[in-house]
């Protein structure tokens, strides 16, 4: 038996997970950092404390099992995306905390972007985004505008740049490898989906150096050594992908025309495209979906950002219930046909409207709404935004054929029955849900040698519950109908 060790680096906690290769879960060590809100829509993390809480997974981990380091052959990295560090290479500090993705102090910047159609156009054709602040480019700017100093360092040669990936590997292996991989490097709006190189024309307008800039490698590769100093023996890194790309190889997505939706803090569609990138003309966004053998697959995706975040806000926020398990059966006591919508637009909307001017409401309210129909609307709201990424993807020629589901709230089954019944299609869970990490762990173990082939990782693969449509289309038109009146009552324009 051989074991792989997965980190994944998320949005609000970090995660050790070690796995055998046949997949099956060992051990898992959880550690939560804090999340900073230091402006209106600044979202900010501590990359040290990031860094903490990884060193003491990988290290909680080991008391959980009967394994030590010996045992683990190869690692690998899942990692938040976007979310942007600055590190000065000497010293080993980071200049400024973590941008997170969420975060929308460039939000003017890109509205400026976007006024110029000729650069606009150019971004969407060579990196398959739109000019928006989730993707790193304007972050990487800010900081260098904005920390006393930081741009002449940058200028010579003093400061890197990475991801947490990139910036996780610089440490773990002793300040050896600058690295990252393709699929991490698809969402900074500074790499060229074409040519798979970093894109000088982008660099030189969002005013980068290029000697910031990581080396760019296949999603299963030899990204360097873990330094011997941390767990005592050193093993190889060899499997790095993006957290919503990594859940697309845990699911084994592998043909063109599977897709995957992950139910975290935001929903993260993700539908395989194949050998080549489609352009989307309906406000998706084209993704490197993983990169083997210097052979890219694409993806198409759709990346809203509420999905779990609107259940915690019914939690913390409303306070209308104590755990998140209680939602189930209060949305099965809620009236049907209430007419009752929540759009969780609270930090603005994501694909397919990008309106960052959005904001959130209840509307429908009657006498007779309670705390059931309001909690039935929020999980609702989850799978409506769902339908309008599968709407987007139609309308760009491209159905999913199958879509398997993970995540927190994939293990809600009145949400999954809804989510199949809105969309008109099966919706398949797996029986590892875990599917980010082990993405992770397969891409490592492909690189040690451990698996053969994606045909093999596809036979893994097994169904836990397939939920079936049981709407008619009737009624599941008249629902999204309401469902597009609502959100356009609540958009900015
Ligand atoms: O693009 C952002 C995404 O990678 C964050 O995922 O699961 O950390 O919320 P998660």
């Amino acid at each position: 038996m051989r074991y792989i060790l997965a980190i994944d680096q998320g949005t609000t906690s970090s995660r050790t997970i070690i796995f055998s290769d046949s997949g099956e879960i060992i051990a898992m060590a959880q550690a939560e950092f804090t999340q900073a809100y230091p402006n209106d829509g600044w979202v900010e993390h501590d990359a040290e404390e990031i860094w903490q809480s990884v060193l003491t997974t990988m290290k909680a981990v080991f008391e959980k099992c009967h394994l030590t380091p010996e045992d683990i052959s190869t690692i690998g990295i899942t990692n938040q995306r976007e979310t942007t560090v600055v590190w000065n290479k000497h010293t080993g500090k980071t200049v400024y905390p973590a941008i997170v993705w969420q975060d929308r102090r460039t939000a003017e910047q890109c509205r400026q972007l976007n006024e110029n159609d000729k650069q606009a156009t150019y971004i969407k054709n060579n990196t398959g985004l739109l000019i928006d602040p989730y993707f790193s480019a304007t972050k990487i700017g800010w900081i260098l505008d904005n920390v006393k100093g930081a741009r002449d360092a940058a200028e010579h040669g003093d400061l890197l740049f990475g991801t947490m990936d990139s910036f996780l590997i610089w440490r773990l292996t002793g300040r050896l490898h600058h690295v990252t991989d393709a699929t991490n490097a698809s969402r900074t709006m500074l790499f060229n989906l074409h040519s798979q190189q970093w894109d000088n024309a982008l660099l030189e307008l969002f005013g980068v150096p290029p000697a910031m800039l990581p080396e760019v490698k296949d999603c299963a590769a030899d990204f360097g050594e873990l330094d011997k100093r941390i767990l005592g023996v050193s093993i190889p890194i060899q499997g790095v992908a993006g957290d919503q790309q990594a859940a697309l190889i845990g699911q084994t997505c592998f043909e063109k025309g599977m897709a995957k939706s992950t139910y975290g803090t935001g929903c993260f569609m993700i539908l395989n495209t194949g050998d080549q990138p489609l352009v989307s003309e309906n406000r998706l966004l084209a993704t490197v979906a993983y990169r083997l053998n210097g052979k890219v697959t694409y993806g198409l995706e759709g990346s809203i950002f509420m999905a779990g975040a609107t259940v915690q806000w019914l939690r913390d926020g409303l306070k209308l219930i104590d755990h998140a398990e209680e939602t189930e059966a209060l949305a099965q006591r809620a009236r049907r046909n209430n007419g009752v919508f929540l759009v969780p637009a609270f930090t603005g909307l994501g694909a397919p409207y990008w309106d960052p001017g959005a904001r959130g409401a209840i509307l429908g309210l009657t006498r007779d709404t309670g705390i059931s129909e309001i909690v039935a609307a929020g999980l609702q709201s989850v799978c409506y935004q769902t339908k309008d990424l599968q709407k987007a993807m139609e309308n760009d020629g491209a159905r999913p054929c199958t879509l398997r589901v993970d995540g927190g709230m994939a293990n809600n089954d009145w949400v999954m029955g809804f989510l199949a019944d809105i969309l008109g299609a099966q919706v398949q869970r797996p029986v590892v849900t875990e599917t980010t990490a082990l993405g992770a762990a397969y891409l490592a173990g492909l690189q040690a040698g451990i698996y053969s082939s994606l045909e093999e990782l596809a036979s893994k693969w097994q169904v836990e519950h397939t939920f079936l449509p049981r709407m008619t289309k009737a009624q599941r038109d008249e629902a999204y109908k309401l469902w597009k009146e609502a959100v356009e009552r609540i958009r900015s324009h």
